[in-house]
């Protein structure tokens, strides 16, 4: 394929160095496959983000772990924190499975006001953790009730945490997918609510002490992609309108696991769509993105998110890893913004990623030569920003090749009559 290259307004390579999480063993980033940017665990299985929130001046990132094997089993909560989206602090486990179940995936939230009474003097805004139960000897037994909504709490920065004694605090009526609670607080009508995955669509609840639910709505049922169970939900204002993000396990765009999300209003009890109900919004194209949910609290009213990079469906237990299995995306910054086909979300690489800008190089009109340029170089990481002026692009084509001394290569192209990357 050939390639036109009109202007090029900027184009920097990055060496970038390899410290995006403080590990304490100098094999772990050298080993084959090891993610550089990626935030992956040190080792042991992971998938879903959990309990995202902003908190004391901590991104925390909690994730599906299982530490004894590098595929999935018995669910754990593990644990990292950041200042700044990009270096990550690994920390101990912090939920661990009990006689109730399997911790599956969900939230957490800063109860400002105490409503669950976990508070004390010392730690009067405790940090509460709603998550779901997967009870595995009730599914061998062929029990529907198999998954149930549980909470914890922490008094010290999530660094640890005690289970509620009165779990579960919400309990399954019959439904096989009962999960995923992520919880926020809805100042106007002053109650916490929890969306959550039911089958493939969503049931609403509410709660004035996260202890006590009532369902308030469903939604979804006829509308959206339906190929596969909903999973990990997210409902969130931005801008002038509500965003509901669902994740969707199996017959996405791309094949597989995906996210569709839709854009519209909610009311404390109700979300309601703003587009026609059979359509259909991805919020990635890629194969490499699930379960992908927001932190809360985010400074600067910022909304950032998070998802686990991988695919359940098509390849998700056989990288071929060592030690380890599963990394997530970079950090993204969502937001709405209209369109010629109405509001859609974007996202972009969280500015703080570069920090780990070092050296870099500028090319310039000069060195295009037959329309076409290489750049030759051995750095293993880089970033490459590249800016096209399209006011001067009259080709139907333009894009650049990424190889390797094997000759195996990336392309990556835009079709300027389609208008797709
Ligand atoms: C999504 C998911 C969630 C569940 C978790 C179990 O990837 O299937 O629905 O809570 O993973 O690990």
């Amino acid at each position: 394929m050939k390639y036109f290259i009109f202007a090029f307004a900027i184009i920097f390579f990055y060496a970038c160095g390899q410290k995006n999480q403080t590990l304490k063993t100098s094999q772990v980033y050298t080993e084959t496959y090891r993610p550089q940017f990626h935030f992956s665990p040190k080792t042991g299985w992971m998938n879903d983000p959990n309990g995202l929130i902003y908190s004391d001046g901590e991104y925390h990132l909690f994730y599906q772990y299982y530490p004894d094997s590098t595929v999935w089993g018995p669910m754990h909560w593990g644990h990292a924190v950041s200042k700044d989206l990009v270096m990550w602090e690994h920390l101990p486990i912090a939920l661990a499975p009990d006689s109730l179940g399997y911790i599956f995936s969900g939230s957490a939230v800063v109860d400002e006001n105490n409503t669950a009474g976990f508070a004390t003097p010392q730690c009067p805004k405790p940090m509460v953790a709603i998550f779901t139960y997967h009870n595995m000897e009730w599914e061998k037994a062929g029990r529907k009730d198999r998954e149930s909504q549980g909470i914890a709490y922490s008094l010290d920065k999530g660094r640890t945490w005690t289970k509620y004694a009165g779990n579960p605090v919400l309990k399954n009526k019959g439904d096989v997918d009962f999960r995923d609670p992520k919880v926020f607080w809805h100042e106007p009508t002053k109650y916490w609510i929890m969306p959550l995955a039911v089958g493939d669509y969503l049931e609403i609840f509410r709660s004035n002490n996260l202890k006590n639910w009532e369902k308030v709505s469903d939604f979804g049922k006829n509308e959206g992609a339906h190929g596969g169970v909903w999973e990990c939900p997210d409902l969130f204002p931005l801008g002038e309108k509500w965003v509901l993000i669902q994740n969707m396990g199996r017959g996405a765009v791309n094949g597989g696991s995906g996210t569709q999300y839709f854009v519209g209003d909610f009311d404390g009890k109700i979300f309601k769509n703003s587009n026609p109900p059979s359509q259909v919004l991805w919020l990635d194209y890629g194969a490499d993105n699930y379960a992908g949910v927001t932190w809360a609290n985010a400074p600067d009213n910022r909304r950032l998110w998070i998802g686990w990079m991988s695919n359940w469906d098509d390849y998700a237990q056989k990288i071929p890893t060592s030690t380890w299995r599963s990394h997530l995306t970079v950090p993204r910054e969502l937001s709405l913004q209209h369109t010629e086909n109405g509001l859609r979300l974007f996202q972009m690489p969280v500015a703080e990623l570069g920090i780990l800008r070092q050296a870099n190089v500028t090319l310039n009109k000069n060195q295009v030569i037959d329309n076409q340029f290489v750049v030759k170089s051995d750095a293993i990481q880089k970033e490459i920003d590249l800016t096209f002026d399209m006011e001067k692009t009259t080709s139907q084509n333009f894009g650049f090749t990424l190889s390797n001394s094997k000759n195996e290569l990336v392309e990556i192209a835009y079709d300027n009559d389609k208008k797709e990357l």
